[in-house]
């Protein structure tokens, strides 16, 4: 089998690669998703959902990808395509690893208008300008045009040129390449987004009853809004429900960046005996750190000592971009702890969506043999149609929230699914635990191969034919829905943003056709 490229660039250190992998993990996930999703049920029932996923399912995975990229890197393969190809020791493999372009490429297309919303938020708070409570909807509601479709949303919102910006920051520092790209940014970027959050905890944490006549709206209740569970019985209720270990299980791997393919490709440029149980497990610590420490004591209270009672739930979005910005107008130097909360929000998308263009331009570097200069036009000419799409179709976000669903959502599935499958059987027990151990100074106990091989797929299989039960066959009072495909038959911009995806995976499909052609050839030519 041909050798790929054995001169790949390595991470220059294993800090490095521990920020990068945290850079990728600690996104938007950690400050709006994960607040916004816990504190729709009960919270300690949550808490117990979240961390069963994060053992039986957040961290198995993990370590498997770490295991695999490094598989993959060492016999000169940074992709998931070259990497199961390798694995499987068939030309075929190299199809199961599409989704591991596909997901973080089309994941990108989106997360990059997200990132430039907080580029915005933060330009316009360091600019001195608050954004008043009875103007905060409205104006977000404008600023992303979500009130109806068209490229420059009524002629008043910079968005455009703010995720043109956005694109070539990404691009350019991943044309920099692995060191002095992708390590450099996550060795600034994560330490500073940490600082800034703790600078905020600190400050949300000391505000004691910012509006005297509200005193109930006050930190210890604040707190409470968000870590208080509801009581026994609302414990064992959520306990019981499906919906919340979906959701649970679903934070978990968006919020590690595991189930992507992204990890994989970073854990491919380490060195041959790198200790990757430890910088693998400090990568999730550090994660959920963010998460739970700095994400769960940041946006939730701070809305609450806003709103009161009212604070919204449901939507992570309004929860960022609505109702803080009223604290913020509420505060002495608002404008700066305004500035600064979007300064990490854009910070932590930032060392986010770089992970997400990584594994696109590797695959096209070694599966078509082009330079990197030509992999980045080619990533930058998919996505930015991709992205094109989502910000035109602005009305309702309905592009974005179909990508978000289909990609984000279903895909993900599909593929943590398939690597357990590739980890545990392909590569089998007995490589995959001398894979797993080399170089390791933590003791890895056996039964994690035991979790990977047969629970985690199982679980995996489980909740996700609950979850597209749920989804799709909701058999309520009103009959059979077939809520999602209900919709994907009669909307237009449904239609076209599912479309699109479609055309990604055919276009992905030719280059991995043309790849394995390449790779057979260099084979014969040995
Ligand atoms: N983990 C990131 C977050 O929490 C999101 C992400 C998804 C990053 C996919 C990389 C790949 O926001």
């Amino acid at each position: 089998m041909s050798h790929g490229n054995l001169n790949r660039e390595l991470w220059s250190s294993r800090i490095g690669v521990i920020f990068a992998v945290m850079g990728s993990a600690v996104g938007l996930g950690n400050f709006l998703r994960f607040p916004g999703q816990a504190a729709q049920h009960d919270i300690a029932a949550f808490m117990v959902a979240y961390f069963i996923s994060l053992l039986i399912m957040g961290l198995p995975l993990a370590l498997a990808e770490w295991a695999m990229g490094r598989y993959g890197g060492v016999r000169g393969f940074c992709s998931a395509p070259g990497v199961f190809r390798v694995i499987t020791g068939r030309p075929g493999g190299a199809y199961l690893g599409l989704l591991g372009v596909l997901i973080p490429m089309v994941i990108f297309q989106y997360y990059v208008v997200i990132e430039a919303w907080c580029l915005g938020y933060a330009l316009r708070y360091f600019s001195g300008q608050v954004i008043t409570s009875d103007i905060a909807k409205d104006h977000f509601v404008k600023f992303t045009g979500q009130a109806g479709d068209g490229l420059l949303f009524g002629g008043g919102s910079p968005l455009l040129w703010l995720v043109v910006a956005c694109f070539v920051l990404n691009l350019g520092l991943v044309y920099f390449g692995i060191r002095r790209g992708i390590e450099l940014t996550c060795k600034v970027g994560v330490p500073l987004l940490m600082l800034l959050s703790i600078v905020l905890v600190v400050r949300i944490l000391t505000l004691g009853t910012p509006n005297p006549e509200f005193p109930e709206r006050n930190v210890m209740n604040a707190l409470g809004r968000m870590w208080n569970p509801g009581g026994t019985e609302a414990f064992w209720n959520s306990l019981m429900n499906p919906g919340m270990w979906l959701s649970a299980a679903g934070q978990i791997f968006f919020s590690l960046s595991v189930g992507f393919g992204v990890v994989i490709t970073y854990a491919s440029y380490v060195r041959h005996n790198e200790d990757i149980v430890l910088s693998g497990t400090t990568a999730v610590a550090g994660n959920e750190f963010c998460e739970v420490a700095l994400g769960g004591m940041l946006t939730l209270p701070a809305a609450f000592l806003f709103l009161g009672a009212a604070v919204p739930l449901g939507s992570a979005m309004g929860l960022g971009f609505v109702a803080l910005p009223g604290l913020f107008a509420m505060l002495p130097m608002g404008h700066i702890f305004g500035g600064l909360f979007f300064l990490l929000l854009f910070l932590a998308a930032l060392t986010s969506s770089l992970s997400m263009i990584q594994p696109a331009v590797a695959f096209f570097e070694e599966g078509l043999g082009v330079s990197r200069k030509v992999a980045i036009v080619l990533v930058c000419a998919i996505c930015s149609a991709g992205t094109g799409i989502v910000i035109y179709f602005s009305g309702d976000l309905k592009a974005l929230d179909t990508m978000d669903f289909w990609v984000g959502t279903f895909c993900i599935f599909l593929l943590a699914l398939i690597q357990t499958i590739v980890f545990g059987w392909v590569l089998g027990s007995k490589r995959a635990w001398k894979e797993l151990r080399r170089g390791a100074a933590l003791k890895v106990p056996r039964v994690l191969l035991f979790v990977l091989k047969f629970i985690t797929p199982l679980v995996l299989i489980a909740v996700f034919l609950l979850w597209v039960h749920q989804e799709f066959f909701n058999f309520g009072t009103e009959g059979l829905h077939l809520g999602r495909l209900t919709q994907l038959a009669n909307d237009r911009t449904v239609q076209i943003a599912f479309g699109w995806i479609i055309l990604v995976v055919c276009i992905l499909a030719l280059c991995i056709h043309l790849a394995v052609e390449r790779w057979k050839q260099e084979d014969r030519r040995k």
